[in-house]
């Protein structure tokens, strides 16, 4: 987290400034003459004392005002060090002594790297920002937050509930404002050893709710029909004693029925996340996307639709009469899932709860920076030719941003990981999901996995989006001053 500059450092400043002040017209002076030696390109690097003196005088941008800065000792500062100063603009509402606050039933969560306060507001003499429901008062964002499908919940469907105005969305899909998933390290244990299969039968099922609106029990009724024997322990087509540990019994099959209740994009439950803790091969007939989800290619089937059940039965079969084939769709289980995986599980290493106040206090300050204090900010400084771009980025899951610069000469996207990766090297940076992911799996190694635009979804970031290359990032930057990314780490 970044330092805020000190009361002494003001203090310093100001008496500097007034010191300066009477030099002022030669400053100007010194500009002017600088800029026409450098652009006749005289050599006068020979003379270290004027090299030192007027190349740093270069550093400011011609565009802005000159700088009011202080005494000789100023002339030292390099481009960076300008910038990192004149673009810290203080922001009025610092949320320590002002959290963000969340009309809600306080939670249990651990710390918020943005202070964060869930509670009932009528205890306060403050309005919070945010309430869950759709609040009265056109200043109190209104939060939805489910975890169920849409097609159950037609409100939950994302346009639908901007349309009804809801400021934040927070359901299971990853374009929504704060996705809540079911997935987390936390609640799976999905590198959990892996147990000999022992049972005759193919898959198991535990599938309950016999008139699910997709064509799951189809899928099932036509599995079987193909002479793949299921063990079912749920209702629809029971033939096994329900009352059984589900993930003990689970780890015996080589195959897992996970049938969704509905085919919705990213919506995808336990029912598959048991499967992959289990160490069992997930069939899927659900999210049209689970191959997302996978931990690695190849390790799960998918039925998109019925006309696929008899390749699946065949695949099925065929993968239990190949023991090094089945082996090979669970080597994930040993040599651990794909950095794809990891990026996406590691999003709930940080409770929504705390995602939700990161991203009010992210608007909160989108909204500030529209105004003129922060629209002067230079973000940019001219050394002769090279421009030097102040960018700032943060980790996904956290608040603060750090300062980056990237030159002109290299506005690319290599020299963005570059930098960003020697930027939190630097800082000995832990990642958010450090904690939280299964110690086989952590690394050491900090490894950039995507750096985006702020305020783009998971489901851009993770999926969707890429730069298409240098100059379509180059023009990003130049387009946007001071502006803000994203890194997920893996
Ligand atoms: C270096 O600059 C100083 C003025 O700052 C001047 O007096 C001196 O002659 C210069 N020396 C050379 C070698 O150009
Ligand atoms: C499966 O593959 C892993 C390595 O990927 C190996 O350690 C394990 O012994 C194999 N198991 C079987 C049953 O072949
Ligand atoms: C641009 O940046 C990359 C990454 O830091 C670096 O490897 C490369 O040498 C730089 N190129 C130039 C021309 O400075
Ligand atoms: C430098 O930043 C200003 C806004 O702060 C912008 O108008 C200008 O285009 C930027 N210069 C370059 C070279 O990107």
């Amino acid at each position: 987290m970044r330092e805020k500059p000190t009361q002494e450092g003001v203090g310093g400043f100001s008496s500097r400034k007034k010191r300066w002040s009477s030099l002022l017209p030669l400053f100007v002076a010194f500009v002017v003459i600088a800029e026409i030696m450098f652009l006749t390109r005289l050599d006068m690097a020979k003379n270290a004392s004027m090299v030192h003196t007027w190349t740093n005088t270069f550093y400011y941008p011609s565009s802005t005002s000159l700088p009011v800065v202080g005494g000789e000792e100023e002339f030292d500062i390099n481009c960076e060090d300008w910038l990192e100063r004149e673009d810290d603009v203080e922001y009025s509402r610092d949320f320590v002594k002002d959290p963000i606050l969340v009309s809600g039933v306080e939670e249990d969560w651990r710390s918020c790297s943005v202070a964060c306060k869930f509670g009932h507001y009528a205890a306060s003499d403050k309005k919070p920002d945010a309430a869950f429901g759709l609040p009265n008062d056109p200043v109190i964002a209104g939060v939805l937050r489910s975890m169920e499908a849409s097609s159950y919940y037609p409100d939950n469907n994302l346009d639908q509930a901007r349309r009804r105005g809801y400021k934040v969305v927070m359901t299971t899909s990853l374009s929504s404002d704060v996705p809540v998933g079911y997935f987390s390290w936390a609640e799976y244990d999905i590198m959990a050893p892996m147990q000999s299969k022992t049972e005759d039968s193919l898959a198991a099922a535990f599938i309950s709710n016999c008139g699910a609106r997709n064509f799951r029990l189809q899928a099932l009724d036509m599995l079987e029909k193909l002479n793949i024997k299921i063990d079912s322990y749920g209702r629809c087509h029971q033939n096994h004693n329900g009352r059984v540990d589900k993930l003990e019994t689970l780890k015996r099959y080589k195959f897992s029925l996970a049938f969704e209740n509905s085919n919705e994009e990213d919506y995808v439950t336990e029912k598959y996340f048991q499967s992959l803790v289990a160490g069992t091969i997930p069939v899927v007939v659900g999210a049209p996307n689970i191959k997302d989800f996978a931990p690695s290619p190849g390790s799960i089937l998918h039925v998109k639709d019925l006309s696929d059940v008899p390749s699946i039965a065949k695949a099925m079969k065929s993968l239990a009469e190949n023991p090094d084939a089945y082996n090979q769709s669970l080597r994930w289980k040993y040599e651990g899932p794909s950095d794809y995986f990891k990026a996406l599980v590691d999003m709930a290493a940080v409770h929504s709860s705390c995602r939700l106040c990161i991203h009010l206090a992210t608007k909160i300050r989108e909204q500030e920076e529209r105004s003129i204090r922060f629209q002067k900010r230079p973000c940019n400084c001219t050394r002769g030719i090279e421009t030097v771009h102040h960018l700032f980025v943060r980790e996904r899951g956290r608040f603060e941003m750090e300062s980056i610069f990237l030159r002109s000469g290299n506005l690319t996207l290599l020299a963005l990981e570059s930098a960003v990766h020697a930027k939190f090297k630097s800082l000995n940076h832990v990642p958010m999901w450090k904690q939280e992911r299964p110690e086989s799996i952590r690394g050491d190694e900090l490894k950039v996995y995507r750096i985006y635009p702020i305020n783009l979804t998971q489901r851009q970031a993770l999926y969707t989006f890429r730069f298409s290359g240098d100059a379509d990032f180059a023009i990003c930057v130049e387009r946007n001053p001071c502006a803000k990314f994203e890194v997920i780490f893996v």
